[in-house]
């Protein structure tokens, strides 16, 4: 069992679990009241959820308090969190006095973009972790039982982790070691990158930002892409995710290092050049929705023709199984104390030029202020509301 109490709340620094679901929602009340109800219900839920416990009944029932509410019946909590932020439009609320978290701000456009605004923004998140899919799955129930009259789901997605041989970085969708050069929990690079800078306000104290991003990995042209282009365009090695300078994965790249003919080891576009310098926490998560999301009329892109995509020479005459509408890639979840320069910073500079362009295309985007963990007798957004 993981803890929910703590200067921070549980989810952020924690390991992460094999599982993911991030619920966005909408708050449908007004005022700061109604809004630390909600909070400290969710609370209460979030406390007994991670110890395996049935959630108390919901106050918006009191006829069905005999209702049982085991959403995991028989599941022991298998290393749940569930780790709440909020967007900008909770200051809009009246009585919500307390100053905002100064770098929270809606995110840019960046150039590329091509955001399905159904997959985007959002007044609270909920981010739901575990090692089992099915707590994960309760745990959103439990929650979502606590929202009416309070908030409405705007968006959900769900992701997971791959267990590589003999344990280490997890890999993405394109095969690739993803998560190297992460910040490690303990170390004080880590708190520099993470928890909430001084100049923000006392009550903020303890807290992160999380952008979110879901990005569509195109794995047809990815899987035409011979390899060692495929290791090029990261700057790395994808069977061992060591750097084109190094041998070991932990080997620092070397971005001066140049080939006999003066061209860089370590191309200019390379992502792991353009994105070196940003620090920020990468805990992001893979995805497969298959079709479903074409399905159901969304991004991907529906005008992305089939013959836009590469094929080797010598490629026979064949038909296209819609390949261009797989909707397969990274629940990117980036958390930072400074958007502005991390995050950001960074996406411009990618979005302006990265190799991996050619094979992502960013679907929906959310920034959130993940509030400071609370105590025992507290409920998460204490300091707040
Ligand atoms: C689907 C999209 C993406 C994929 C597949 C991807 C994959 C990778 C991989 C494999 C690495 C090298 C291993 C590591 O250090 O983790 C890496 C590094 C990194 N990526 Fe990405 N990435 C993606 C999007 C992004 C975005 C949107 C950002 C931020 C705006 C970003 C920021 C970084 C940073 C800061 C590094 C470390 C660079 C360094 O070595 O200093 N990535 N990425």
């Amino acid at each position: 069992m993981i803890s929910p109490f703590g200067s921070h709340q549980a989810g952020v620094a924690t390991a992460q679990q094999q599982y993911m679901t991030l619920v966005a929602a909408d708050l449908t009340v007004t005022d700061a009241v109604l809004l630390r109800r909600f909070l400290v219900d969710v609370s209460d839920t979030v406390v007994a959820i991670t110890r395996g416990e049935d959630t108390p009944p919901s106050p918006m029932y009191p006829e069905k308090a005999e209702t049982p509410t085991d959403y995991a019946t028989g599941l022991p909590p298998a290393g749940l969190t569930v780790t709440a932020g909020i967007g900008p439009g909770v200051f809009e609320l009246s009585g919500v006095t307390r100053e905002p978290p100064r770098r929270l701000r809606p995110l840019p456009d960046f150039a590329g973009d091509h955001l399905d605004p159904r997959w985007g923004g959002g007044d609270l998140v909920f981010q739901i972790c575990a090692d089992d899919p099915q707590v994960v799955s309760a745990a959103m129930r439990a929650l979502r039982a606590r929202m009416p009259g309070y908030a409405v789901i705007r968006w959900t997605q769900s992701g997971f982790l791959s267990s590589p041989h003999g344990g280490g970085t997890p890999r993405n969708m394109f095969g690739q070691k993803d998560g190297t050069s992460n910040p490690r929990n303990g170390t004080a690079e880590f708190d520099d990158v993470v928890w909430a800078l001084p100049d923000e306000p006392s009550w903020f104290r303890g807290g992160t930002y999380l952008v979110f991003r879901k990005i569509r990995m195109k794995t047809a042209n990815w899987d035409l892409t011979a390899r060692s282009e495929q290791d090029a365009v990261m700057g790395r090695h994808r069977a061992d995710g060591s750097p084109l300078t190094g041998k070991a994965e932990f080997d620092a790249p070397d971005l001066d290092a140049a080939k006999a003919d003066g061209t860089l080891v370590i191309a200019s576009d390379a992502h792991i050049r353009r994105a070196h310098g940003f620090s920020m926490l990468r805990r992001s998560y893979n995805y497969d929705y298959g079709f479903l999301t074409a399905m159901a009329g969304g991004s991907p892109d529906p005008l992305e023709h089939p013959e836009n995509h590469p094929h080797a020479p010598g490629t026979k005459e064949h038909h296209h199984g819609g390949h261009g509408k797989l909707d397969v890639g990274l629940l990117f979840c980036a958390y930072g104390n400074d958007p502005d320069r991390q995050f950001i910073a960074a996406q411009k500079r990618l979005a302006e030029q990265d190799r991996l362009n050619e094979f992502i295309q960013h679907t929906g985007s959310a920034i959130f202020a993940v509030l400071p963990g609370f105590g025992e007798d507290g409920y998460v957004g204490d300091t707040l509301v």
